[in-house]
């Protein structure tokens, strides 16, 4: 059965694409036929940090009745299938968000994970991808502004006849992970499905245009994400041997010799 998920947050910048394209890649590397569409259409990301800003035929042209959706799936190397938007802001205003019901329709004929990565605020085109998803993953901080924007997510969600899974807290302090889960399912009255702490590798990922998961497997904020995406597939998650993302030894050796910055 297809799953549809909207990642979505209320506050920007907690870490929604972050988590959109990691998770997705990570349901791909687990076998599952993915699909991760970027309906962040004003403030689009997902293709910025998947190397795919040029492409020719985005989520704004299918939206504006310009493209075929077809045109606009780039399947990335890890094997995740990316709906991007585009960049321009005129292609933000032709897009129509209405359409991303028939989009969904059509994406979900193909898949069996469908990601949704949705804007912040509560403009038309964040809403939208909250009332069509199966189920809504909130991302959080653990901030006050971060949680009390989540919360009016969650009730707008409702609002609109949607439904939340739960959150995932992101960038935590790893120490204080028991606490901050308590609370927030206190403060937010959902499950928390997941904890991602801060790491210093996401940022490197996304300036390496690679999503985390692969280019840094093992290190602390992947090993999150492969746990969520393996409870959400159903599949037992083995936790790794390797504690860290080390740097390898050919790496080191020629940051040594070249007396190169780490990445
Ligand atoms: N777990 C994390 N550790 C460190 N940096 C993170 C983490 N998650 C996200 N970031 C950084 O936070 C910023 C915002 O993340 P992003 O996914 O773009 O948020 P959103 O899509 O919600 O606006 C980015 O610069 C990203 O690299
Ligand atoms: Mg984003």
């Amino acid at each position: 059965m297809v799953k549809v998920y909207t990642i979505a947050s209320g506050k920007g910048g907690t870490g929604k694409t972050m988590v959109s394209v990691n998770l997705g890649t990570m349901l791909a590397q687990l076998g599952k036929e993915t699909y991760l569409m970027d309906a962040d259409i004003g403030m689009a990301n997902v293709g910025l940090i998947m190397g795919l800003q040029d492409a020719p035929v985005t989520l704004h042209e299918v939206l504006a009745g310009k493209g075929k959706i077809d045109d606009a799936i780039y399947t990335t190397p890890g094997n995740l299938k990316v709906i991007p938007s585009g960049i321009s802001l005129q292609g933000f205003q032709q897009a129509d968000p209405e359409k991303i019901r028939d989009v969904m329709s059509e994406l979900v004929k193909r898949c069996e994970f469908l990601l949704i990565d949705a804007p912040a605020g509560i403009s038309k085109d964040g809403v939208v991808p909250l009332a069509i998803a199966d189920e809504v993953i909130l991302v959080v901080n653990p901030e006050i502004s971060s949680i009390v924007d989540a919360l009016k997510t969650k009730i707008l969600t409702e609002v609109v006849g949607g439904h939340v899974l739960g959150c995932i807290i992101n960038r935590t302090d790893q120490e204080k992970s028991d606490v901050i889960t308590k609370k927030m399912e206190k403060v937010l009255g959902v499950r928390v499905i997941g904890i991602i702490p801060e790491d210093a590798n996401v940022r490197r990922a996304s300036s390496a245009k690679t999503p985390i998961v692969i280019k840094y497997p093992t290190s602390p904020a992947s090993r999150a994400i492969k746990k969520i995406a393996s409870d959400l597939a159903g599949i037992a998650y083995k936790e790794e041997k390797t504690t860290e993302a080390k740097e390898g030894f050919i790496d080191r050796f020629s940051r040594v010799l070249f007396r190169k910055k780490p990445e």
